[in-house]
């Protein structure tokens, strides 16, 4: 919220008349699933902030965190009644608007990070963009989380086989379902408020995340193994209701715009950051409570996994699955 000041009425009074701003003119919510120290969570507060000072208040940004107001895709259908106006679902929450956005849960698809953002910022993501515009939403920009890890409670997961037969939780996504399928695995779809207390209870194995997501909902401390795999990608696609962006003078939607710029700037830093630091921080934990084993794979074997793992690719070539344009698009990409 942007402040007046916290004085008399009649101070409040004096200051709306030199400045007839409208404050808090246009609400914006903008909901999101997971902590507010993560990459998203920061960058969110870091937008709100922006927001507020480059429209002096007009429009209020209220940030809720933790699922506290969407889980996981309902946000999607929310945003299109408007009854939120802003979000940054994972790609895979998209899966019954745009499923082509699957493209980057494809495992070891990327070289690496610079890879994944020369193919967001490029065609591919110009193409995934407009596809989501085309159903009726605002697409602003991609944001980072980073590469996904994977743990488990039963048994330490140094070979592809060893994940077989084990209950791992996944987001809805076809491509993970047949990620975890290919391994001989049980994928579970599960929202992701609801993670911790199935893997306390026993009622998954394990799961797949990244360092910030499980560090700041404390999956690895009710998890047995965490295995260094890198073997995913998590990123987000940012937008927002096409009803809100319409009732918004230009001027208000340019400071959005600028805004954001800005904020995706900081949000790829923050992605960064915390991914080192947090994995510094269950490393620690991970010697002190002697609870946790973390195994980081020798190049041999992660080429092993990839070896398996990609060979699901082909199951996506289809157009209304993700389209083999898009999968060679990236691969092709230098
Ligand atoms: C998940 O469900 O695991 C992620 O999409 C959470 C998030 O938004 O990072």
């Amino acid at each position: 919220l942007f402040f007046i000041g916290c004085g008399s009425e009649k101070k409040e009074e004096k200051i709306i008349k030199e400045n007839p701003i409208q404050l808090g003119e246009y609400i914006l919510k903008f909901s999101h699933v997971v902590s507010p120290d993560t990459p998203k969570g920061k960058a969110a507060e870091f937008f709100e902030k922006r927001v507020e000072e480059l429209t002096k208040g007009r429009i209020d940004v209220q940030v809720y965190p933790s699922s506290q107001l969407y889980k996981d895709n309902a946000v999607l259908k929310a945003l299109k009644l408007d009854s939120v106006q802003m979000a940054a679902p994972s790609f895979s929450k998209f899966g019954k608007i745009v499923p082509q956005l699957a493209l980057f849960d494809l495992p070891f698809l990327f070289k690496d990070i610079n890879h994944l953002h020369r193919v967001q910022d490029g065609e591919v993501g110009q193409k995934l963009k407009d596809m989501v515009n085309e159903k009726g939403y605002i697409a602003l920009d991609f944001w980072d989380n980073n590469f996904k890890q994977l743990s488990s409670s039963k048994r330490a997961l140094i070979v592809p086989e060893d994940v077989a037969g084990q209950k791992f939780r996944i987001m809805s996504s076809k491509v993970l379902e047949e990620q975890f399928k290919v391994l001989d695995a049980n994928p579970q779809v599960m929202p992701f408020s609801e993670v911790y207390s199935a893997l306390q209870q026993g009622v998954i194995d394990g799961q797949e995340n990244t360092i910030s997501n499980i560090y700041t909902k404390k999956f690895h401390e009710v998890q047995r193994y965490l295995t260094i795999t890198n073997h995913g990608y998590l990123g987000y696609l940012v937008v927002i209701s096409e009803k809100f962006w319409n009732t918004l003078p230009k001027e208000l939607q340019n400071a959005i715009l600028q805004a954001m710029k800005e904020s995706t700037i900081k949000e790829r830093e923050y992605a960064e950051e915390l991914n080192i630091k947090q994995y510094n921080l269950i490393k620690e934990y991970a010697k002190t409570s002697g609870k946790l084993e973390i195994i980081n794979l020798t190049k041999e074997q992660k080429d092993f996994w990839r070896k398996t793992v990609s060979k699901i690719y082909p199951d996506f070539y289809d157009k209304s699955l993700i389209g083999e344009d898009l999968i060679k698009g990236v691969l092709a990409t230098e």
